[in-house]
């Protein structure tokens, strides 16, 4: 899907109510990429080689990202705010790991490069040395998430295919996740109609929803037509019970009992 288009609306690095706008978002951006710290308990419990190394990996591109954050706060002279509380609920580490796969990687890291490329890298003045020089940056840090979602994805499909019960309770994660997530914008609802970036965030809004909808088509737990309420409210049911459930689950090691097959030998236990 084509990103949104921003037109020649640009946020000033200088006007105080633009740097206001920037402040926020970049917190919470900083918030996000403190969270990566998680994945040492995802690579605790990995359950194949190729998960522990993803893991790894990922670990070292999100305190890279998180460092490089810190010096785009540094380089426009603002210091973070704290994280809004709707981040901080959608970027939660889940143990359960069909839940984690989906929120955090395959949706929550979708819709934080929503935020990073086809906001930020858009709205950022190219003509100031301070807006180029944070694309820069931004552009390392997209590709990075490209590939975390990419993970996420391919995880996703895999336990559905394994386990096909669990496209109700996606379903329901999707469609919270696309309730809530919106709310984080809400600080912003007054100041929407005059200032000349902001106008934009209604449409943008509506296209991460249509963006969202067509990852979950894809990744096959949404159907071609929204179901109707009653699915709709089965599903989300489904999801809160699993969310309940996945607080309880336990983080468990496996890789020291399936370690020989997994490097190709045979297994002598
Ligand atoms: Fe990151
Ligand atoms: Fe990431």
């Amino acid at each position: 899907m084509q990103p949104y288009d921003f037109g020649p609306d640009r946020f000033d690095l200088d006007a105080p109510e633009d740097r206001e706008v920037l402040r926020f978002v970049l917190s919470q951006a900083l918030y996000g990429e403190a969270t990566g710290v998680y994945c040492g308990k995802s690579l605790y419990a990995a359950r194949s080689l190729e998960a522990a190394r993803f893991y790894v990996r990922q670990a070292h591109e999100e305190l890279n990202h998180l460092e490089l954050f810190a010096r785009i706060f540094r380089s426009l002279d603002m210091t973070p705010a704290p994280a809004h509380w709707v981040i901080k609920l959608l970027s939660a580490h889940n143990n359960y790991y069909p839940l984690k796969v989906l929120m955090e990687h395959a949706l929550g890291e979708g819709m934080v490069l929503d935020i990073f490329r086809d906001v930020l890298m858009q709205t950022l003045p190219e003509n100031d040395p301070r807006g180029a020089e944070i694309a820069k940056k931004l552009a390392v840090v997209c590709k990075e998430e490209e590939s975390h979602i990419a993970w996420g994805e391919k995880e996703t499909k895999r336990l559905l295919a394994e386990h096909p019960w669990l496209r109700h309770p996606y379903y329901g994660i999707l469609e919270i996740q696309l309730l809530i997530a919106p709310i984080a914008t809400r600080a912003f609802a007054a100041r929407i109609a005059g200032h000349r970036v902001l106008r934009h965030l209604p449409a943008f809004v509506t296209h991460v929803q249509k963006r969202v909808w067509a990852q979950g088509q894809e990744l096959g737990f949404v159907p071609a037509e929204r179901p109707g309420l009653g699915y709709r409210l089965f599903a989300m049911a489904w999801a809160a019970a699993l969310f309940v459930r996945s607080q309880f689950a336990r983080s468990t090691s496996t890789l020291e009992k399936t370690y020989m097959t997994e490097l190709g030998f045979a297994d002598v236990r």
